[in-house]
């Protein structure tokens, strides 16, 4: 077997791509699992999980080794975007359990050591929240519509939308009251307003110019501080404040990867006003997303969480570029958090990742913020699956049977290979539901069983996220693999998940619940989370760096076709997949420490 040439040991010394980030704060370096409460347990048998079904569940989450866990929306909603669309946030949803359920999650989680975030959604509410209901019923002009966007169409009678925006999940943005299904005759008929919504119909965008709306979520937050969680996950948190003006735009935002102005995007024949001379235009950024008030909010918030003991976080999802201005909605008196979509977007390419990885502590060392890290979360295909595809990235908006299919093994091979070097990184990681079982997305999905928004919306174009979000396999032997005592399940689990449960997991050597668990309990006591990070030169295809912490860990993650050797003076003390003849193989990668 050709193998490279072995660095000499004095090479591995590398140019410092960042120093630890100030301060002994949990979040700093945590590692954060993230629980879909649907899809995670089921307790009382419906086939839906539930807070009841994650609270039994938790002793997993300690003995894997996570420090806090972030929990998906549970609040009182329709579920028409899986609960992200909230009509009560003050309330635990039915089919969740109730709030004394919240409470014993919380208690529970404490006891094992685990810290608590919940979902924070304060861009739209459910159409079927107390104050939509109230805007829809007062009319054009009401205090009540001031909490929302309502707007007057254009064209000569109204009959067209106020602008050109896009749905996220595809269509148009707006929605006339008049024709909303409940629509209940008369007075709404000559009641020609228009509401936006940047996601589906039902989850019309609060407007944050409304003082109101500000009180209400400062209230929000303070009623879950006070319940005992340690913080918030603050959904598209980009996208509170418009443009002066909600100037046309005739780009398309996407989920999780951000802005793309798509040439043609417009149907032909659309008469679309592209303004171009606006700073929007110019910086190729949206009138909808990133506009420079969000972060006034987040200041506001901040004072609130820092009125209470402990150290409490804000976490941002914001798919914002480049990553110096997402770095803005972490500076010190902002959030502590936002997820790097950067680095879960970036292609199965040594050179791309070096670029994210170095990047991304450049931009977040300069606001003394960590750096986080995701791979996977529940609106992007699982990374075991993405990374088994032909063209690597952010990955297709979900795969149906007919599509192209990924390959399995090597999505997994590459997928723990992405996760031990991920893992191995400075900073607070982001682990998804199942990626610690080498979860592939379910990607032959009937599509009779589809409920994505995004899935209608496009009109069956996109296939959506449901291929993600399939209920967790927990024993090889129970119906619906012991997801729910009768055996149901609100999506079907694919067969082949019987060899993925954490039983089975638990009896074989090398399985990826062991390597997560291995990963997680050597980091902890290395203290990698909070080390200095080298960039060591390597061949091309190779992403080696030196994590200072402890003796000092190597990482290799060999990417390319030529096994790459251990160099001299190192053991392996941790790696994705077995060694070939004392060398690192392709989509691979290990931890490495010096002799003792
Ligand atoms: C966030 C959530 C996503 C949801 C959207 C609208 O991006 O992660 O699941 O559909 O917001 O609330």
């Amino acid at each position: 077997m050709s193998t490279t040439p072995r660095p000499p040991v004095a090479e591995l010394t590398g140019e410092v791509i960042h120093r630890p980030t100030t301060g002994p704060e949990w979040w700093r370096t945590a590692v954060i699992y993230q629980v879909y409460p649907r899809s995670f347990g089921d307790a009382d048998g419906d086939g839906i999980g539930d807070l009841p079904g994650v609270t039994e569940r938790l002793d997993h989450l300690a003995r894997l080794g996570v420090d806090a866990v972030w929990l998906s929306p549970f609040y009182r909603s329709p579920q028409k975007d899986a609960g992200y669309d909230v009509a009560d946030y003050r309330d635990v949803d039915p089919l969740f359990g109730t709030l004394e359920d919240a409470d014993r999650l919380i208690a529970r989680a404490r006891e094992l050591g685990l810290r608590v975030i919940v979902d924070l959604v304060p861009n739209h509410t459910s159409d079927q929240h107390a104050w939509f209901r109230q805007a829809l019923a007062d009319g054009p002009n009401s205090a009540a519509r001031s909490r929302y966007m309502f707007r007057e169409g254009s064209g000569e009678r109204g009959e067209e939308p106020p602008n050109n925006w896009q749905s996220v999940f595809g269509g148009p943005a707006w929605t006339r009251v008049s024709e909303r299904e409940d629509a209940p005759g008369s007075a709404w008929e000559r009641d020609g307003q228009w509401y936006l919504h940047l996601f589906d119909a039902s989850q019309p965008d609060l407007n944050w110019e409304s003082e109101e709306v500000h009180e209400e979520f400062r209230d929000v937050l303070r009623f879950w501080l006070d319940r005992g969680v340690d913080g918030f996950r603050v959904d598209v948190a980009h996208g509170l404040v418009k443009a002066p003006g909600l100037p046309d735009w005739s780009g398309h935002v996407r989920m999780v990867e951000g802005t793309e102005v798509e040439e043609g995007l417009a149907e032909a024949g659309d008469d679309v006003a592209v303004p171009d001379a606006s700073d929007d235009v110019a910086t190729g950024r949206s009138p909808m997303f990133d506009q420079d008030g969000v972060h006034e909010i987040y200041r506001e918030w901040r004072a609130v969480l820092d009125e209470y003991d402990g150290d409490r976080i804000l976490v941002a999802e914001a798919w914002v570029e480049p990553l110096e201005r997402l770095a803005k909605y972490v500076r010190s008196d902002e959030m502590h958090q936002a997820f790097n979509f950067d680095f879960l977007v970036t292609r199965w390419d040594a050179a791309a990742l070096r670029d994210s990885i170095t990047g991304s502590y450049a931009a977040n060392d300069a606001v003394g913020a960590p750096t986080t890290w995701v791979l996977s979360n529940h609106d992007v295909v699982r990374h075991a699956s993405r990374l088994g595809l032909d063209e690597t990235g952010k990955g297709p908006n979900g795969i149906g049977a007919e599509d192209p299919q990924p390959d399995a093994e090597l999505g997994l091979r590459r997928a723990r290979a992405a996760t031990l070097l991920m893992l191995a990184l400075p900073g607070s990681a982001y682990v998804y539901q199942g990626e610690e079982l080498g979860l592939p997305e379910h990607t032959t999905l009937d599509d009779s069983l589809r409920q994505d928004p995004a899935w209608w919306r496009t009109g069956h174009a996109e296939k959506g996220r449901d291929g993600c979000r399939v209920p967790l396999p927990w024993r090889s032997d129970a119906p619906a693999f012991g997801f729910s005592p009768t055996g149901r399940a609100w999506l079907p689990q694919p067969d082949s998940w019987a060899e993925l449960t954490p039983d089975v997991q638990e009896q074989q050597e090398g399985s990826t619940l062991r390597m997560y668990r291995a990963a997680l309990e050597l980091r902890r006591e290395l203290g990698l989370g909070g080390g200095q990070l080298e960039l060591l030169p390597a061949g091309e295809d190779v992403v080696a760096v030196r994590n200072t912490a402890g003796a000092a860990v190597v990482v290799l993650a060999n990417l390319g076709a030529e096994p790459v050797p251990v160099p001299e003076g190192h053991e392996v003390i941790l790696s994705s997949g077995p060694l070939t003849d004392g060398a690192v193989p392709t989509d691979t990668t290990a931890w490495l420490r010096p002799h003792s």
